[in-house]
């Protein structure tokens, strides 16, 4: 944690480090004090306001009644008493948010007010969330630091996408999402709306799409205005995306004509890439497209429109001859050309309904127009490639959140890097920033928040943010306190306690609650042919209640990272007291296990968790005794920790990463450099020195009953 904090210095100004904002400002400067925020406080404007702005400041005012546990304060006052904060807006913003339009403002905090000045209602928006972030209990009750900021984004499209058709996500899921992203100044949300799962927005024109399409889980067009225009007060952009000509088995469960081969066809239930494809030779499809396509324009006001293209599967067409001799007779020699064929007549409909196209990095073959927006997702080439030629892109390779990898992964991962680097400055310019995927597999209403959040807000700042933050401890130092307070949105990522608790049938969940600390949830890869899944699959269990990344662990890891343990500096308290907990977790779960097959499941992880325990409380004992091990007994233990490591429960046991940092400290030149002779005593005969650490409650030596065979029990 200090390596990182002093090399988050080296970018940042130490003051701006220390405050939890996210994303990071672009210019943040110390001043002296603090402004209260206390029951007199309040918002006043002066300059342009309007419904918009009014509702953002009383959305603002409620999130920090729940800040701070004070009442709201009353409405905006023109003049209003001090401190107050002051909102000078100059101008309105667009009507509906557009790509490039002004987002940049400034906020001054002093003992005395604060200022919060911007071009336009967007800017007011952003620079409210930034204050929001400072509001922190202080010396005297609730507080601002004083500050002077100046903010602008990186990137003019910063966004996330939402797959709702292999998982339906209610109107609620989406809104308490939308407000999350407002919060980190995302500023597009891309609405995977149909696949082969589910077509699910309501279309008057052919309404067998969401009657045969969506089991009755489809938005209707009320709400679908509803969500647009929530989303447009908060300064996001909706893009929806309807995948054609590939996964488009949903659509066919009502216009199996539209398919390249006869049907019926049944909504998809599986998960994969599944072979009917639109059929690009018939005009009628065309006809269908162009009264779809007219009237979803209508109803999504966002000039960008999404039509997927990825993973056209090609079977059906290789096997149609009627599609094969069309090929031919039009000079389309491959698949490939077959799909750019189709996907410049589907660029014309949508020019025709005002719409310019963004399609997925396979849309990239064959001449697209100019103005066509590539989305990158196999790989980081084809976003330098779009650029160079021509086309905007944006980048969603490596910001796939379905693989719940940690934060730092994403965070590592510039739109401007690798391929891109290389581009000019006009190539580059085309690279509008990028996107987050959350693809719902195994994903639920219920689990959704946890697999976006707190990852995406540490994506949001490296589309906001200037390329130079880019310190990974500082944003993990930053990004729970971030997640924290994300939960004032609305959003359900930590609330995975009532989920634990089902699984115990309303019994205390406090072991569950140990184990899930210590686990982390594999993402798809690990999911996938782990059992046999479908969208009737409920995601009911110990993994899906469990974090991508276990801040515990990330936690306890960085209490070790850079520091000999020796009796001058002894381990954390709650290091210790957290492997005591890891290593009765076995003996504590077993009895919630009898007749509850959710518990039962994890009995192997419960007793992993009790290795990996024993092992580290073996470990603090040597340290504890300024005692080296017996020799190869690291080795030994880290062999160990690899099968512990081994998933279980598609759970990752992210508690081994902390015992072996632990055990590298019992290395020779570590013990070393801790002032520990290094030999191959066995441990009882070892010369023993007195720890010194009485300034510490030492908790009593635990009794371990290891359960190798060759441990040396008889010395604990
Ligand atoms: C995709 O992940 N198939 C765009």
């Amino acid at each position: 944690m200090l390596r990182g904090f002093l090399v988050s210095l080296l970018i940042l100004p130490a003051f701006a480090a220390t405050l939890p904002l996210m994303p990071m400002p672009q210019k943040v400067t110390a001043a002296a004090g603090a402004m209260k925020i206390d029951s007199t406080f309040r918002v006043a404007t002066t300059g342009y306001s309007d419904a918009r702005l009014e509702a953002a400041i009383k959305r603002f005012t409620t999130h920090l009644a729940q800040q701070t546990g004070q009442p709201p304060v009353p409405s905006p006052q023109s003049p209003a008493p001090s401190p107050r904060l002051l909102i000078q807006c100059e101008n309105r913003a667009p009507d509906y948010p557009a790509l490039n339009e002004d987002e940049s403002y400034q906020l001054d905090v002093s003992p005395t007010g604060a200022r919060l000045i911007a071009h336009t209602v967007t800017g007011v928006l952003r620079g409210l969330e930034t204050f929001s972030q400072l509001v922190r209990p202080g010396p005297d009750g609730f507080e601002a630091p004083a500050v002077h900021i100046e903010d602008q984004p990186r990137f003019p499209w910063r966004g996330l996408m939402l797959d709702v058709a292999r998982h339906w996500m209610p109107v609620a899921v989406v809104e308490r999402n939308l407000n999350a992203m407002a919060a980190v100044k995302l500023n597009v949300f891309h609405w995977h709306l149909s696949d082969d799962q589910g077509f699910r927005v309501e279309s008057k024109r052919y309404p067998k799409l969401q009657e045969d399409g969506s089991d009755g889980q489809f938005y209707t067009q009320a709400e679908v205005r509803e969500v647009v225009a929530y989303a447009r007060d908060r300064g996001i952009r909706v893009v929806p995306e309807f995948d054609i000509p590939g996964h488009t088995t949903a659509w066919f469960a009502g216009y199996p004509e539209l398919a390249s081969a006869p049907g019926p066809y049944r909504i998809e239930r599986k998960w994969g890439v599944f072979r009917p494809t639109m059929d690009p030779t018939r005009e009628e499809t065309y006809v269908f497209l162009d009264g779809l396509i007219g009237e979803m324009a209508a109803l999504f006001p966002d000039p960008f429109f999404h039509i997927g293209g990825d993973e056209v599967a090609g079977t059906q067409w290789r096997q149609s001859s009627s599609i094969q001799s069309f090929a031919r007779a039009h000079g389309l020699s491959s698949n490939q050309a077959l799909q750019a064929y189709f996907n410049r007549r589907v660029e014309k409909l949508l020019k025709k309904h005002g719409k310019t196209m963004v399609g997925w990095d396979e849309v990239l073959a064959g001449d697209l127009a100019p103005e066509t927006v590539i989305q990158s997702w196999r790989g980081p080439a084809s976003l330098a490639e779009a650029a160079s030629k021509g086309y905007r892109s944006l980048l969603s390779f490596g910001y796939y959140l379905d693989h719940l990898e940690p934060a730092s992964m994403a965070y590592a991962n510039d739109p401007l890097a690798g391929a891109a680097a290389t581009l000019n400055a006009r190539q580059s310019a085309r690279i509008l920033g990028g996107e987050a995927c959350m693809w719902t597999e195994y994903v639920s209403p219920e689990t959704v928040d946890s697999r976006i959040w707190p990852t995406m807000a540490a994506i949001a700042e490296r589309f906001w943010s200037a390329a130079a933050v880019r310190d990974v401890d500082s944003m993990y130092a930053r990004l729970p306190i971030v997640s924290r307070w994300l939960e004032w949105t609305g959003l359900q990522h930590r609330a995975n306690q009532i989920l634990l608790e089902r699984l115990t049938g309303g019994q205390p969940a406090g072991p569950l609650r140990v184990l899930a600390d210590a686990s982390e949830a594999l993402g798809i890869d690990g999911r996938r042919g782990a059992r046999a899944y479908s969208s009737l699959v409920p995601l009911n269990r110990f993994v899906d209640a469990v974090p991508p990344e276990s801040e515990l662990v990330r936690r306890l890891v960085e209490q070790l990272v850079g520091q000999a343990l020796s009796p001058a500096n002894p381990p954390t308290p709650e290091l210790r007291e957290t492997l005591s907990q890891w290593s009765g977790i076995e003996s504590q779960l077993r009895p919630l296990a009898a007749n509850d097959s959710f518990i039962t499941e994890l009995l192997p992880l419960a007793a992993n968790l009790s290795m990996a325990g024993n092992i580290g409380l073996r470990a603090l004992e040597f340290l504890d005794k300024s005692q080296a091990p017996p020799a190869g007994w690291v080795d030994e233990q880290n062999r160990e920790l690899d099968r512990l490591e081994k998933p279980v429960a598609e759970v990752r046991l992210a508690a081994v990463r902390v015992v072996r940092r632990l055990l590298t400290q019992l290395k020779p030149q570590a013990l070393a450099n801790a002032g520990v002779r290094s030999g191959n005593e066995p441990p009882c005969n070892g010369p023993l020195t007195v720890p010194n650490w009485t300034s510490l409650a030492r908790q009593p030596i635990i009794t371990l009953k290891l359960q190798r065979s060759d441990s040396k029990t008889e010395c604990l």
